[in-house]
């Protein structure tokens, strides 16, 4: 949700700021911008555009002769996406310039105020407060630094921002509740929300605490906290930088579903001990504490929400506990639960979501654990929460979640088998079959994969559907809500997702012949009770997919996906066949996938 990256060292800042916009653009693409200051400091050169950052490529210069700026991939928030919109933002004298990503929640105050004192807005932003207050406190005679800080004090809300000025030789950057890295490099650092954005120039990073003053220059990286000089651990990203890129496929989205067995190998390396029907995920939870336990909530938002949904089903049946799954906008940590006695797991790919952090705080106020379940290391959740395992599957580009959604289901299985074996539970037995078809996910899943050309021709067939229902029970509903979701975000059709046996309930009245059913039919998917709602809406005429391992069921459908034995993780794999069917609807509509319209990946504000 918005991308900042800044720049200071001592090669051409612009293309290494345009490429690194390309890399952030998935968090949001409605506009992009550059600032560049000038080798002497005379003048800073703002470039700024509606549209993608290809746009933006078409008005900039082919070089410059600068070594430092700033720049900024929007998703709006504040004010439609103009010209005038986009960011950086400058104050009038043009000598400060800023890229934020957050939400500066008191800027109509802040803005009446600098409007009395003579200053002109030029856009519709909350931003534009920022670049119109550092200039009053550099006439104060304040350093970039020190105005940088001051300016902070006074904004209410979520921030990263990156500023430039003239009289200053690097860039400055602060957070406050919204993403920062730092990457050091060899007379090269950098800013940025992500560390996509700069991994081809370096791997070392470090993650600003909120409220650093972080001064970046091309030779050094220095923090200060409340007036002191601080240090910042440095850490090495782990993964390569084309594992970022897309390797030879038309989208993101759909290199990322063919990941799925290497990313599930990555998230399951070294954390099964199926001889002993236990696994091994270094959370230090105390022993006393997992077994007194009462309450499990499941915090989180759409695609997270959905592995969340699965993984209540897991831990109710493995680790006898009671599990409350609650969407992370509605979450309230209301009285008469036992803090002390809740755990509260914050399910976040990117560690990052507003919604996801702000019921994570309010979990921890309440005076509950809390454990992050994130694939981002560094991340907001990750430091927050009392406790982070990180789900490693690797980046994820494509807004729309498919490999982390394998990853979290699998992390979230093995986090049942723990609770289960530490709370005695879960007999050896039943752990090591679980076990087992943990270690089998990503051979099911490549099988699943290897029916590619099937989901296609059968996508082909039924993607002029008027609407597309997606059925299942019990551990299916939460894969027949994300077939819906994947569909809906990528493809702009009517995709429902219901618990198969709702459908009497009322949304039979909206399947006609011409709304395909798609119908999760496997083990753990309770496939008898399934196969009656089949019936139901084959006797209204709609067509059904069924992604199945149900033999006897399978003269019931029109098409079939096969999906090989898997015991309870069988729905999972039958969710990468969805996946398939809607990226393939989305590619014959000729949607933009990986960057699907009004959406954006990491969703940083509420
Ligand atoms: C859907 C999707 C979103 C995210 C949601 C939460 O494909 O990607 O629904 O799942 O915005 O994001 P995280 O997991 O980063 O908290």
């Amino acid at each position: 949700m918005c991308g900042i990256i800044g720049y200071v060292g001592e090669s051409d800042a612009l293309p290494i700021l345009t490429d690194g916009l390309k890399n952030l653009e998935y968090r949001g693409y409605d506009s992009a911008g550059i600032a560049l200051r000038d080798g002497e400091g005379d003048s800073l050169d703002v470039y700024k555009r509606a549209g993608e950052i290809d746009a933006l490529r078409e008005h900039l210069p082919e070089s410059s002769g600068s070594t430092t700026g700033v720049g900024h991939t929007r998703w709006s928030t504040h004010g439609e996406p103009t010209d005038a919109n986009a960011h950086p933002h400058a104050d009038e004298s043009g000598e400060v310039a800023v890229v934020h990503n957050g939400i500066i929640e008191n800027y109509d105050e802040l803005k009446s105020e600098l409007e009395e004192r003579g200053h002109q807005f030029l856009s519709e932003t909350d931003t534009e407060v920022v670049p119109h207050l550092v200039e009053e406190e550099l006439d104060d005679g304040y350093d970039l630094p020190d105005a940088v800080e001051r300016v902070a004090d006074r904004l209410e809300g979520s921030f990263a921002l990156g500023v430039v000025s003239t009289d200053f030789d690097g860039l400055v950057a602060i957070r406050q509740d919204s993403p920062l890295v730092v990457g050091i490099g060899d007379e090269a650092n950098f800013i940025a929300s992500d560390v996509t954005a700069f991994i081809e120039h370096t791997r070392n990073v470090c993650y600003p605490e909120d409220g650093d003053v972080v001064t970046v220059t091309a030779d050094e990286v220095s923090f200060r906290h409340d007036g002191e000089v601080v240090e910042r651990p440095v850490d090495e990203v782990e993964w390569e930088a084309e594992a970022a890129e897309k390797g030879g496929y038309d989208h993101y989205m759909l290199k990322e579903i063919h990941e799925q067995p290497q990313a599930l190998r990555q998230t399951i390396s070294g954390r099964l001990d199926e001889m002993a029907g236990d696994v091994d995920l270094d959370i230090d939870l105390p022993e006393e504490y997992v077994a007194s336990v009462e309450e499990i909530q499941i915090v989180a938002c759409g695609t997270s929400y959905h592995a969340g949904l699965y993984a209540k089903r897991l831990l109710e049946e493995f680790a006898d506990v009671r599990v409350n799954v609650e969407v992370a906008s509605e979450y309230e940590f209301t009285g008469g639960r036992d803090p002390w006695r809740t755990l509260v797991f914050a399910v976040t790919q990117s560690g990052e979501t507003a919604d996801t952090l702000s019921a994570m705080r309010a979990a921890s106020r309440a005076g509950a654990r809390t454990l992050a379940v994130t694939n981002t290391v560094g991340s907001t959740a990750a430091r927050e929460a009392d406790h982070a395992l990180y789900i490693r599957a690797g980046p994820e580009i494509g807004v729309a979640a498919t490999k982390t959604f394998s990853s979290q289901v699998a992390t979230l299985s093995m986090l049942s088998v723990y609770f289960g074996r530490q709370r005695g539970s879960l007999s050896v037995d039943r752990a090591q079959t679980l076990l087992e078809h943990i270690r089998g996910l990503p051979g099911a899943i490549q099988q699943l994969l290897d029916q590619e050309n099937a989901i296609r021709e059968i996508a082909g067939e039924y993607a002029d559907g008027d609407a597309f229902f997606f059925v299942g029970r019990y551990l299916g509903t939460p894969v027949a809500l994300e077939g819906a979701l994947k569909l809906k975000e990528i493809a702009y059709v009517h995709a429902e997702g219901f618990a198969a046996g709702e459908l009497k309930h009322g949304p039979l009245a909206l399947v006609t012949p011409e709304t395909p059913v798609l119908a999760v039919l496997t083990e753990g998917a309770r496939p008898d009770e399934t196969l009656n709602n089949v019936k139901e809406v084959e006797s209204r005429g709609a067509p059904v997919v069924g992604f199945s391992s149900y033999e006897r069921g399978e003269k019931y459908l029109d098409t079939v996906v096969g999906v090989p034995e898997l015991g309870l993780l069988e729905p999972l794999v039958a969710n990468a066949g969805m996946q398939l069917f809607a990226y393939y609807v989305a590619d014959g509509m000729g949607r933009a996938i990986d960057k699907p319209r009004n959406l954006a990946k990491s969703v940083t504000v509420e």
